[in-house]
């Protein structure tokens, strides 16, 4: 019993520092890739290129990006400095959302114009933040 006490203490102590240790880096990444559909399951869709990409926590765009021919974002953002009063941390960007507000239409003439993606983001290793899933949201 008193063995198993020690465990879960010492157990609690290798977890603490694990997570003391995880060091976060000077400057954040979100990246992703837009593809030109509505449908999310849709693994064969093309990319989305030359879309405009916002960032936003709680409404306030904090920062924007276009894709490349791939359909690629990239966001590089400083840790510590304030974006339209948001300060840039990693806990502020778990819960920030992606908004593509370049219309669909803009790829594919057969789409529509009445709607924008939209994503959650979600931390993939330390400083990387990338969406979740683009879904279709009708405006
Ligand atoms: C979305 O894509 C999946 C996979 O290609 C397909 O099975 C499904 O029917 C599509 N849904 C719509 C609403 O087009
Ligand atoms: C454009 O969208 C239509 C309707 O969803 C789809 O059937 C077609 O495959 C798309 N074209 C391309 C090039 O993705």
């Amino acid at each position: 019993m008193k063995s198993l006490v020690l465990l879960v203490v010492v157990l609690t102590v290798l977890a603490g520092n694990g997570v003391q240790s995880q060091v976060i880096p000077p400057i954040l990444t979100v990246t992703g890739t837009v593809k030109c559909t509505q449908n999310y399951t849709d693994a064969t869709a093309p990319a989305f290129a030359h879309a405009e990409v916002q960032l936003i926590s709680g409404g306030t765009i904090i920062a924007t990006a276009t894709t490349d021919i791939n359909g690629l974002f990239n966001i590089n953002l400083v840790v510590g400095v304030s974006l339209n009063g948001i300060l840039v941390n990693v806990e502020i960007l778990e819960t920030c959302i992606l908004k593509v507000t370049t219309p669909l239409v803009q790829c594919n003439a057969s789409l529509t114009t009445n709607g924008v993606l939209v994503s959650s983001i979600t931390r993939l290793n330390t400083g990387v933040f990338a969406p979740v899933c683009f879904i279709f949201v009708t405006l």
